[in-house]
């Protein structure tokens, strides 16, 4: 199996993409058995034949499922892009992740299998606006991505095998953590991920109709500034908001009626 793992012992000088490499999961599994192996992030294995639930918080699932063959929303037959949605990590101890958002607007899940990280989700300090992560020129004027500006506060959780980290809904702009069990954050956060031990993990992405200003900051973020601000891409997810505005014209513009036209499977 290929992935695109980054050796993170291979010194940097400017460009970070000289620790960009091809291999496969035996190379990581190598590495995590030797006690001086490479340190590697391997990130965004697809997982395709993973199961798309329902969720209280993933509205691109029920917009998927009530707007098939509709305008705009893809071929009648279109599949879900389960492969962009659904995917594994792995990474050796020390493995990191500087600064970034997740790519294309999504929210994300993450739930650790083995081993342990520790996520640093950063929002602003009490007395900014919660909303200054929208700001165009937020990673502009040469945003470091290993040292957050001074008007960022963090807060750190701790994720192994048995927690889950919810990154997005929804309730408040605050991050809100229950001792790294079921911990929740805006989307267009900001974070950094160090892996403390060997560590596997699956996780997921969705949309959610509650956060759809911060998607938006989030999908101009990474079109301006690109693989600075993110770490990978899923243009295949943009039919899944065109299927959200479908479902909003629907049933909020025209009013057909959500409960007899498409009732609960
Ligand atoms: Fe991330």
């Amino acid at each position: 199996m290929l992935g695109i793992p980054a050796d993170q012992s291979i010194p940097i000088d400017e460009d970070h993409s000289v620790q960009l490499c091809t291999g496969t999961l035996d190379h990581v599994l190598a590495s995590a058995r030797d006690e001086g192996g490479a340190i590697l992030n391997a990130l965004s294995f697809p997982l395709p034949l993973s199961a798309i639930n329902q969720t209280a918080y993933s509205s691109d699932v029920e917009a998927w499922r009530v707007t098939e063959g509709m305008p705009y929303c893809g071929d009648e037959d279109a599949p879900y892009p389960t492969a962009d949605m659904r995917w594994g990590l792995a990474a050796t101890a020390g493995a990191r992740s500087w600064i970034h958002i997740d790519c294309d607007g999504l929210s994300t899940v993450v739930d650790p299998l083995c081993g342990g990280r520790l996520w640093l989700l950063y929002s602003p300090h009490d007395e900014y606006e919660d909303n200054i992560f929208g700001d165009i020129d937020q990673f502009f004027h040469e945003f470091d991505v290993t040292n957050p500006p001074h008007y960022w506060r963090v807060e750190a959780v701790y994720l192994q095998a048995g927690t889950r980290l919810c990154v997005v809904v929804v309730y408040t702009p605050r991050v809100h953590f229950l001792n790294g069990i079921n911990s929740i954050m805006k989307p267009n956060t900001p974070h950094a991920v160090f892996t403390t031990d060997h560590s596997i993990a699956v996780g997921g992405h969705f949309f959610s109709f509650a956060n759809m200003q911060d998607t938006v900051f989030g999908i101009v973020h990474a079109f301006t500034i690109d693989t600075f601000v993110t770490n990978t891409e899923h243009p295949k997810t943009r039919l899944l908001l065109f299927r959200m505005l479908q479902y909003l014209y629907r049933f909020y513009v025209e009013g057909a009626d959500h409960i007899s036209e498409f009732p609960q499977p």
